[in-house]
């Protein structure tokens, strides 16, 4: 220890880059450190305690400390944590995962999201032959070289005609930037023209299908599946967020589209790592072992492997998990949450004559400051961004722990909606009037 008396925020600027663990700061310099969530709240190494809209980057659907899934993973550890090899609450989960989502015939684990999507653009590439995928502008599949252009990380003064990519990091190479292109969430007849110019070549067409916080229009996802279809372009859902939160079939279900391969992460396995690329047999058989890898003469096979993947305390919080969400009427608590907390945020911005769009589905909520509709992530980038930054720190220092768009969580009830909606309305009677011009 370098320096014995530094408070936890010195200690973590000092050992950690940017004093962070990733990407997440908070407004102005909003100091927390997390030591213990409960429910539907988080408590910071102060004791102060928050409404907890983050609830792991959306990963803890149940609340912190469900008591089924601290049950679960207390006794797996007991049982043993990591074995590689087969494991029967790998098998359980697996079996449980591929009855919910419409396209899952099989399942394979991984750690995180990020890899579940490598996975599935390697296994559309393997089983097309080709190399180019179209992702949809400002979508967020992962850390992943191929996946980290057009982000909603670009920078705006970056922006590309479609269907070029930025490329939003550092280290990312031209080449694999070349293998990207993009089209706009929402416009089925600019995606169809990109798809139709470049059909030779596309190995996958990608998309959240609720694009970040921004539903898709009602038919877009039925149209980009015709589209795909007809042309024989494998479709993939990166259901990283919408899996088990939208409905228990995740979006396939909620919107009644099934791709032909699926990413799920997060919400599945109550907040330990975890995620699935899933899908049809003829696509997922390609990760077959008896089809040979390490000198194989299979030029169809793919390479997929993980210390930790099917690791047997992730797959039993997840059984604990799915089970609790199997329990009748949860979705639609979930999902009427997430409507009443759109519909009076949006009343409270009317109220205070605020031109705000409150956009999402199901239990996953934004905003955004601007006049005109929220449609893709061009219409969300014209926001008032300060103005958003303003509202999310008036909401932190009111208790409501909400950075920047707002997962709720099973635990999230008529009380902690009601104190949310105050906080808000007292934020916004705080600030000055604002101008918001686009
Ligand atoms: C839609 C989507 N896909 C993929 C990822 C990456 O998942 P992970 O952070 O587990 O690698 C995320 C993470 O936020 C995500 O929201």
């Amino acid at each position: 220890m370098r320096n014995g008396d530094a408070s936890p925020f010195e200690t973590a600027r000092e050992y950690l880059p940017g004093g962070t663990l990733g990407i997440l700061t908070l407004p102005k310099g909003f100091k927390f450190i997390a030591s213990s969530g409960s429910g539907a709240y988080i408590y910071n190494t102060r004791g102060e305690k928050f409404i907890d809209y983050l609830i792991g980057s959306g990963s803890v659907i149940l609340g912190h400390c469900n008591p089924a899934v601290v049950d679960a993973v207390t006794r797996q550890v007991q049982r043993g944590t990591n074995f590689y090899i087969e494991n029967d609450k790998a098998i359980m989960l697996a079996k449980e995962v591929a009855s919910a989502i419409p396209c899952a015939d099989k399942v394979r684990f991984v750690s995180s999201g990020s890899e579940a999507n490598s996975y599935a653009v390697r296994l559309a590439r393997a089983y097309t032959n080709k190399d180019l995928v179209l992702k949809f502008e400002g979508s967020y599949h992962g850390f992943q070289d191929y996946a980290m252009v057009s982000s909603q990380f670009a920078n705006p003064k970056n922006v590309k005609d479609f269907p070029a990519v930025s490329r939003d990091s550092a280290g990312i190479p031209g080449a694999v930037a070349k293998t990207m292109i993009a089209a706009p969430f929402n416009d089925i007849e600019t995606t169809r023209r990109i798809i139709s110019r470049h059909q030779k070549r596309l190995a996958a067409v990608m998309l959240e299908p609720l694009h970040r916080t921004i539903a898709p229009r009602p038919g877009f996802l039925q149209e980009l599946r015709e589209i795909t279809e007809a042309k024989g372009i494998p479709l993939i859902f990166d259901e990283v967020v919408t899996g088990f939160r939208l409905a228990y079939g995740g979006a396939q279900e909620y919107y009644g589209v099934v791709p032909d391969l699926a990413c799920v992460g997060k919400t599945f396995s109550g907040g330990i790592p975890l995620a699935a690329v899933v899908g049809k047999a003829e696509f997922m058989d390609a990760l077959d072992p008896q089809n040979g890898y390490y000198g194989s003469t299979s030029d169809k096979r793919v390479f997929m492997t993980g210390t930790f993947n099917g690791n047997a305390i992730s797959c039993a919080s997840g059984l604990a998990t799915l089970k609790e969400l199997r329990r009748p009427g949860v979705y639609q608590e979930l999902n009427s949450y997430g409507k009443k907390l759109r519909a009076r945020m949006q009343e409270v911005f009317d109220h205070h004559g605020v031109p705000a769009q409150v956009h999402g589905d199901g239990a996953v909520t934004g905003f955004t400051f601007t006049k005109k509709d929220v449609v893709d992530s061009r219409s969300e980038s014209m926001g008032n961004g300060q103005m958003k930054e303003d509202v999310t720190y008036g909401l932190l220092k009111r208790s409501i722990f909400a950075p920047y768009k707002l997962y709720s969580s099973v635990a999230h009830k008529e009380k902690e909606l009601e104190t949310t909606i105050a906080a808000l309305d007292d934020t916004m009677k705080s600030l000055a009037p604002i101008r918001v011009t686009t």
